[in-house]
């Protein structure tokens, strides 16, 4: 599974609009429900409203009816493995299945540094209604 959410993720880096950084990236999501959701960076020219891959595959999960990832891929262009910004690590801790849930990050020759969601995210916020009793 590792593999093919790393496969999936560089699949979606190819859609990725990333104009003004020319740093395209791609990322990949296990639903709960097993299928595998996909997203890509979309920059604009008012810079700030530019949404990561990560954020972009967790929407897509969530706003096709999954509301929990049990693994995330991410690939970056460039030679560093591509760890997810501070902004995608919480909407990630907010729709994740667990702290254990494993983050793979595509490194230089195709090395895949495996994190989990509790050593990414060592001190979250997280809302006091509890997401199993959300259901509307
Ligand atoms: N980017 C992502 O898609 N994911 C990250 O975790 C970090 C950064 C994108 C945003 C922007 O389009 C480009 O990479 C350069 O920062």
């Amino acid at each position: 599974m590792k593999r093919e959410l790393i496969n999936r993720a560089i699949e979606a880096r190819e859609k990725a609009y990333a104009p003004y950084s020319h740093f395209k990236v791609g990322a990949a999501v296990l639903g709960e429900d097993g299928n595998i959701y996909t997203g890509c960076n979309i920059e604009n020219a008012s810079y700030g409203m530019t949404v990561c891959a990560e954020r972009v595959a967790i929407f897509n999960m969530v706003s096709s009816g999954c509301r929990k990832f049990k693994a995330l891929a991410v690939v970056g262009g460039g030679k560093e493995d591509s760890a997810p910004c501070l902004a995608c690590r919480q909407v990630m801790t907010e729709f994740c299945e667990s702290f254990d849930t494993p983050v793979y990050c595509n490194g230089p020759e195709d090395v895949i540094f495996e994190h989990t969601m509790r050593e990414i995210c060592p001190y979250p916020f997280v809302s006091f209604i509890p997401n199993e009793d959300y259901n509307d």
